[in-house]
């Protein structure tokens, strides 16, 4: 069986600001939470491996974009990060990093890669953390400024853009479970987030639009199907209340320019509803993206809540759903995530069904295993697991294509083994191999094998 995909399609990979370029003395970039957090509990760092140096990117992007050509990219996706850009988050900019990601898009456009470029990852600025974080309206109105100097600077080399990348993440992550700062357990807080984080996603995407330079903008979803334990009314109705807070949440304002009135009700009921104002509700409501990115990794499986919640507990989702431990499930082990899949075929038929058959791709689909050296042989990372790992998802997303869905690009969680947020190098995910003492990449199986899809668009 060949699986072959339309002319034209995306093949490449994604990383993020944070997680590669690192830095260099005089680079003058501002700090952001993810330095501030490290400097102050290092110890939650998987071996206490910081932000600081990663993988290197801002001194060898020209190096890495030549292994990009290797590894058979036509695209490629990164963000911009905004306290480089704007140390203070607002006011004087650095001309360095300006700079910085000129060269880079431009030596991307010569390669003949297209560049995909995202304006936040998880990296609020230190100085906009201060002032509240997207618990301040009027850090909204500074990303909004950002973002739009973001187009007026890069619009002519960029003409594919995102507003955020898996936006829930930091509300749950930073507000609800302490995995990302600032740590709060604070419901209110997270709901509030959530709501200037679409409210900020659709100012950024009506200034691109205003601007009208000819390209497209859109948002990064991890969208996870939840799938309920049985066909038990109870359990389906789970399922359907994990969905709405997991993906709609931000897909319907995203692509529709809604909430969906159970949600709101739910939130409501739990005594969380933001005070919106009836203009910026209307600012949501006409400013949709053009498309959509696609984060997948896993599938989301719930039941039916077994017990009674605790009432006096701060509030999160599974006060409505338990999450459903499936036997024999397939698991990749060292992330501790299932692998399915059949979830991406199940995406693109969602959204050819349930979103206007937006066009769309996937912006984030990988593997991240520990320990990879032990898979070295003759000096190459023989990590045929990831090469199985990423043909399986690309032919049920084939499959998504054949019946209909929009998808235009398939990219892969990450180009280089990058630094993972509190698991720093734990577990490795790039198609080249990262040596952390020397930073010498080398291209591992997968990233060889990438490279023949990209000549053959497809594979057999
Ligand atoms: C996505 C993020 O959630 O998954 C990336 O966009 C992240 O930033 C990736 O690195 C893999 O997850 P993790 O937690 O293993 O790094």
């Amino acid at each position: 069986m060949r699986v072959v995909f339309p002319e034209g399609f995306y093949f490449g990979s994604a990383t993020s600001a944070t997680q590669c370029e690192g830095g260099t003395e005089g680079d003058e970039r501002g700090k952001n939470i993810w330095d501030l957090w490290y400097e102050e509990e290092s110890f939650k760092f998987h071996g206490n491996i910081g932000p600081e140096i990663t993988s290197s990117f801002y001194e060898n992007y020209r190096e890495d974009v030549r292994l990009m050509k290797e590894t058979g990219h036509n695209s490629f996706r990164t963000s911009i990060s905004w306290s480089r850009l704007f140390p203070q988050g607002r006011g004087e900019m650095n001309q360095k990093a300006a700079d910085f990601y000129r060269s880079l898009f431009q030596e991307l456009r010569d390669q003949g890669i297209e560049p995909f470029v995202n304006l936040y990852h998880f990296d609020m600025p230190v100085a906009m953390q201060e002032l509240g974080g997207w618990e301040s309206r009027r850090v909204v109105d500074y990303y909004k400024e950002y973002a739009r100097t973001c187009f007026e600077l890069f619009g002519d080399l960029v003409s594919h853009w995102f507003t955020f990348n898996e936006p829930i993440v930091h509300v749950e992550c930073g507000y609800l479970s302490g995995y990302h700062y600032p740590c709060k357990v604070d419901p209110k807080a997270a709901v509030l987030v959530a709501y200037h984080t679409a409210l900020a996603s659709a100012l950024a995407v009506r200034e691109y639009h205003s601007l009208n330079q000819g390209g497209k903008i859109g948002i990064v979803l991890n969208l996870t199907p939840a799938y309920p334990r049985s066909s038990h009314p109870e359990d389906e109705k789970a399922a359907r209340i994990a969905e709405l807070f997991q993906n709609k949440s931000f897909l319907d304002p995203a692509v529709k320019g809604t909430y969906d009135p159970e949600l709101v009700e739910m939130i409501r009921e739990q005594g969380l509803l933001p005070q919106a104002e009836t203009e910026d509700l209307e600012i949501i409501r006409q400013n949709l993206v053009d498309f959509l990115g696609v984060n997948y990794y896993h599938p989301f499986r719930v039941c039916a809540k077994a017990h009674v919640p605790n009432p006096m507990a701060p509030f999160t989702p599974e006060y409505y759903f338990d999450i459903y431990d499936m036997p024999g499930k397939r698991m990749n082990p060292y992330r501790g995530w299932e692998i399915y899949p059949r979830g991406l075929y199940d995406i693109a038929i969602n959204l050819r069904d349930n979103y206007g058959n937006i066009e769309w791709m996937v912006t984030e689909n990988g593997m991240g295993v520990e320990n990879e050296g032990r898979f070295k042989e003759d000096g190459i990372i023989q990590d045929d697991y990831r090469i199985e790992f990423y043909k399986e998802h690309l032919t049920w997303l084939h499959k998504g294509i054949q019946e209909g869905s929009r998808c235009v690009g398939y990219h892969v969680w990450t180009f280089i083994d990058c630094w993972s947020w509190l698991n720093a190098y734990k577990n490795r995910y790039g198609l080249v191999e990262l040596d952390l003492e020397t930073q010498k990449r080398t291209i591992k199986k997968s990233g060889y094998w990438y490279g023949e899809l990209l000549k053959h668009n497809g594979f057999e």
